[in-house]
């Protein structure tokens, strides 16, 4: 078995980055809430264990606690923020309120050698040295327990970096995984593969060895189906699997008719003609259209294309037999199991469209290869497996498609429409270089209209709005300020080219307050 770290989440907002930082270096790891079963703890077979971040204090009663038999199994630890002050409560040291709280950037000097700095490499966290950090806490160590000493120390912070090398027990206060520590991730990597001793040898084309292997072993001789989107997480699932059982797969390619320009052909033309892979094209535009007719509630347009998608993916499914696996490309976010301090269901603020309703309904398992992987890495994965860029890289797109980008009711006219503005869009981004450094972009057409003047007549169209944003997962964003002569640019293609625009705006919203799409 591979290397692996075993990260035990304690709430912080950035544990999945500790995830990221880990894996980077070449080292496979899980994050697990701290209050699992210490049995999974024991069956996961880490080399080291890493305590995150989290919002909690260790003065108030009952705060999370890292298990016993984290300090009982003899591995190497390492406590970020939090994860140190719960070490040094449970160890025997003692733990304060402090007065000077620092958020935010902050610098360290390293004392004195430790265990952990010795795999950090040439330049950083060498005593004398001082280092940028990000720190982030109300609480502070006051007094070591038996075996610690002081290896980094900050102005608010004198017990910033400790160390117990006969343990192999090392605390920060601050997040090592940010990236606004600047030598975090060799601090990181310190106790990965200095002190916990992983190789690093987890790489894409290990990871896909692995998973052909996994996939031969789960399904046998049974056919799986996948319903492909274009995404990136359909595809590389859908390659993947194809190299592990052959025609064994079969996919389903729903055209709910509210794709992009072009969209549908090139989804057909790679994976039927270039992968050579069994391949449904469902033509499902009029029932999805007429379905849609005169609708215009974000929920219920959700919901009918939601609900459609199933009933038709399932008829094309009942045909083909022998199916006993469903393939979907879950990723690793949608499957850490997450701590929740506040508690409560969360109030739905759009029903995402995707397959979830299936697996139940058709009474068939899941296949989910890339369950253990972060976006990023599922492009590297893309890539590894030959997918050309123009695929690996796309924006992501969401299930309903176009049709969450026509605020009112849809007509085959808007679509066509909001079509080519978007395709003229998309062009001049991906001429002026940009496409790689936005999350997302794509065009909205507005239910109204406004007057305008072409060539001395007047004109009364549609009014568009473009939407671009820089994200890291979608769950926040801010709008990608894009240089006015590209706006200018853009504004002047779209009125010339695209019948039925004669105003172009540019959104300016950030998520939260707003979100990505506009429904
Ligand atoms: P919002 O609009 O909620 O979008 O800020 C966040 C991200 O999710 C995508 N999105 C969806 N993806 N099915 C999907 O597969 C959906 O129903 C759906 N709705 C939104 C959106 O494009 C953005 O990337």
């Amino acid at each position: 078995m591979t290397d692996r770290i075993l990260i035990l989440d304690f709430g912080s907002q950035v544990t999945q980055l500790i995830a990221r930082r880990v894996r980077e270096s070449g080292v496979y790891c899980e994050i697990l809430p701290f209050n699992v079963d210490p049995k999974r703890i024991e069956a996961f077979g880490a080399k080291g264990i890493i305590l995150s971040g989290g919002p909690a204090s260790v003065l108030e009663i009952d705060t999370p606690r890292a298990p016993d038999i984290v300090f009982d199994s003899g591995l190497p630890v390492l406590g970020i923020c939090y994860g140190q002050q719960t070490m040094c409560a449970q160890l025997g040291g003692r733990v304060e309120r402090s007065e000077q709280r620092e958020f935010g950037r902050a610098e360290v000097d390293v004392a004195e050698a430790c265990g952990l700095f010795a795999g950090t490499g040439e330049n950083s966290w060498m005593p004398g040295n001082r280092e940028l950090v990000w720190m982030s806490h109300g609480d502070r160590v006051i007094e070591l327990p038996p075996g610690f000493r002081v290896v980094g120390r900050s102005g608010g912070a004198p017990f910033a970096i400790i160390a117990d090398d006969q343990r192999r027990y090392y605390g920060t206060m601050f997040h090592p995984e940010v990236v606004h520590s600047t030598h975090g991730a060799e601090l990181l990597r310190g106790f990965t593969h200095g002190v916990a001793g992983c190789t690093g040898e987890w790489t894409m084309a290990a990871f896909r060895a692995q998973a052909v292997a996994a996939i031969r072993q789960q399904v046998g001789s049974a056919k799986v189906i996948c319903g492909l989107s274009g995404g990136v997480d359909s595809s590389v699932a859908a390659v993947l699997i194809h190299e592990a059982i052959g025609d064994q797969l079969i996919c389903v390619f729903v055209d709910h008719g509210l794709l992009r320009k072009g969209e549908a052909d090139e989804v057909v033309a790679l994976f039927r003609d270039h992968y050579n892979i069994p391949l449904i094209h469902k033509d499902a535009k009029d029932l999805f259209l007429n379905a849609l007719a005169g609708v215009s509630d974000p929920e219920v347009k959700r919901k009918t294309i939601g609900g459609l998608f199933i009933d038709v993916f399932d008829a094309e499914a009942n045909r083909i037999k022998g199916v006993e696996f469903l393939a979907q490309g879950t990723l690793y976010p949608d499957v850490i199991e997450s701590v929740s301090f506040i508690g409560g269901p969360s109030v739905t603020i759009k029903s995402h469209h995707n397959v979830g309703g299936l697996p139940e309904r058709m009474k068939l398992k899941l296949v989910e290869p890339l369950r253990e992987l972060f976006k990023d890495e599922v492009r590297d994965l893309g890539r590894e497996l030959g997918l050309p860029e123009s695929l690996v890289g796309r924006h992501p797109f969401p299930g309903p498609g176009l049709a969450i980008r026509i605020p009112g009711d849809i007509t085959p006219e808007k679509l066509e429409i909001l079509r080519n503005v978007d395709a003229v869009y998309l062009d001049e981004i991906r001429k002026s270089g940009l496409y790689d450094e936005i999350w997302q972009a794509f065009a909205v057409l507005l239910p109204v209209r406004t007057v305008g003047v072409m060539g001395d007549a007047r004109t009364y169209e549609h009014a568009c709005a473009l939407r671009a944003v820089t994200s890291t997962d979608g769950m926040t964003a801010d709008y990608y300020p894009f240089p006015h002569d590209f706006l200018g640019r853009v504004a002047t293609r779209i009125i010339n080219e695209v019948r039925g625009i004669n105003r172009v705006t540019y959104d300016i919203t950030s998520k939260p307050p707003g979100t990505i799409e506009w429904e």
